[in-house]
C-alpha cells in the first residue's frame, strides 16, 4: 500500500526536479561546441545508431528528440537528446555531461532500491531549497542517478563495448566540446550472460502467496518500471513496447514467466526486453504479482 503512494509521490517530485535541472543549467556559461554530424560514418558511431534502432528509439524517437512511439506512455517522457543548448543559449543538459557520465551513470548504472532512490531525490531537493549552494553541487554531480527506472539500465543487457558505441552516436545528436569516445581495446564486447533459472517451487499458503505478489507489484512498478514498456492496468499509464499484461494471469506459465523475466535473452536472445537483474526473490514476486492480473471477461 505504501508502495502505491511513494509512486505518485515520485512522479511529483520528479516534476519539481526537473524543474530545479533547468534552473541549475543557467549558471554553467556558454562555450563553443563541435558538430559531429561529420562523425556519422566513423564505424564506432554506425555501430552505435544500429543499437539506438534496437533499444533506444521506441521512447527517445529516430532522432533523438524523445518522439519514440511510447514516449507518451513514460513519465516523465523521455530526454530529448538532442539539447546541445538552453532557451538563453547556455550549455545545454546534454551538452553538460561527459562521456564518462553517459557511460557509467546513465547506461551502465544499477538501479536504486525505490528507497534510495526516494532519498536521493530528497537530498538534492533539500539542498535546492535551502539555497546550500555546496550541498546542491554535490547532489546535482549524482543528477544522472535520479533519472527514473522510465529509463531501463542496459548493464545487463549489452556489453561494455556496446555501451561505449551508444555513447559515441549519443554524442552526434547535439553539440558538445567532448572529446571523441575512444574506446580502449581492452573493453569487453561479450554480452553480459545469465543462464536460465530453475524456478522455485509454487506451493505456499495463500496468505504468503497475496503478501509476495503485494511486493511484486511494488517493485514491478517502483523499482523496475516495467510499466514503462508494459500495459499492466487498465487506466494506468502503461508502455506498449512489449505485449500487455493485463491477461498473464490466464495466459503465461508461472515456470516460463520466471525464467523469462529472470533471463529475457537465455529464452530469446535478440529480444528487446532488457534483462534487468532481477534476483530470485524479485523475480518470484513479480511471476507472482503478474499471476494476479486477469481481466474481467467480456461476452
Ligand atoms: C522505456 C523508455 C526508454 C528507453 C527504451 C530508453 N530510454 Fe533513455 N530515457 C528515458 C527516460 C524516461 C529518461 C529520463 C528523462 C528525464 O528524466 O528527463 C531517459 C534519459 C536518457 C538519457 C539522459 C539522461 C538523463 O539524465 O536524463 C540518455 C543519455 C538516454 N536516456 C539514452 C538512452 C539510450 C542510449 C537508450 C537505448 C540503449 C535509451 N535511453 C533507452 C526513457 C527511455
Ligand atoms: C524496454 C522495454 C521493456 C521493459 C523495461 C520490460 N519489458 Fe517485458 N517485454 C518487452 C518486449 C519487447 C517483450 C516481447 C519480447 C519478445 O518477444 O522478444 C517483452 C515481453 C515480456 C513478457 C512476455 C509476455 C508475453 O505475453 O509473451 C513478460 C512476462 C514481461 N515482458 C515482463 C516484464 C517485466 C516483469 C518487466 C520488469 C521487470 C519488463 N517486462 C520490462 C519489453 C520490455
Amino acid at each position: 500500500m505504501e508502495g502505491m503512494a511513494m509512486g505518485s509521490g515520485h512522479r511529483f517530485v520528479l516534476g519539481c526536479v526537473v524543474v530545479f535541472v533547468v534552473l541549475f543549467s543557467l549558471p554553467i556559461g556558454c562555450t563553443s561546441k563541435t558538430d559531429n554530424a561529420e562523425s556519422q560514418s566513423n564505424p564506432l558511431v554506425m555501430q552505435g545508431k544500429e543499437l539506438f534502432t534496437d533499444y533506444c528509439i521506441h521512447c527517445h524517437g529516430p532522432s533523438g528528440i524523445g518522439d519514440g512511439f511510447n514516449a507518451g506512455n513514460v513519465d516523465p517522457g523521455p530526454r530529448d537528446l538532442t539539447d546541445s543548448e538552453t532557451e538563453d543559449g547556455e550549455v545545454g543538459f546534454m551538452a553538460s555531461l561527459t562521456n564518462e557520465k553517459i557511460y557509467h551513470e546513465i547506461l551502465s548504472r544499477d538501479l536504486l532500491n525505490p528507497d534510495e532512490f526516494e532519498a536521493l531525490q530528497e537530498a538534492y531537493l533539500d539542498a535546492v531549497m535551502m539555497e546550500d549552494e555546496e550541498a546542491a553541487k554535490v547532489a546535482e554531480a549524482k543528477l544522472p542517478m535520479l533519472v527514473p527506472p522510465a529509463m531501463p539500465t542496459f548493464k545487463y543487457t549489452l556489453s561494455d563495448a556496446e555501451r561505449w558505441a551508444l555513447v559515441a552516436y549519443v554524442r552526434t545528436l547535439h553539440k558538445n566540446d567532448a572529446p571523441p569516445v575512444d574506446v580502449p581495446s581492452t573493453v569487453s564486447t561479450v554480452r553480459p550472460t545469465f543462464p536460465k533459472r530453475q524456478a522455485p517451487s509454487w506451493e505456499m499458503a495463500e496468505d504468503e502467496r497475496i503478501a509476495i505478489a503485494e511486493s511484486g507489484k511494488f517493485i514491478f512498478i517502483d523499482k523496475f518500471n516495467c510499466n514503462g514498456c508494459h500495459v499492466y492496468k487498465t487506466g494506468e499509464l502503461g508502455g506498449v513496447v512489449g505485449p500487455d499484461l493485463r491477461r498473464s494471469g490466464e495466459r503465461l506459465n508461472l515456470d516460463w514467466t520466471y525464467q523469462w523475466i529472470s533471463s529475457p535473452q537465455a529464452m530469446k536472445p535478440d529480444t528487446k526486453m532488457p534483462n534487468l537483474a532481477l534476483s530470485e526473490d524479485e523475480a518470484k514476486a513479480i511471476t507472482l504479482y503478474l499471476e494476479t492480473l486477469k481481466l474481467p471477461a467480456t461476452s
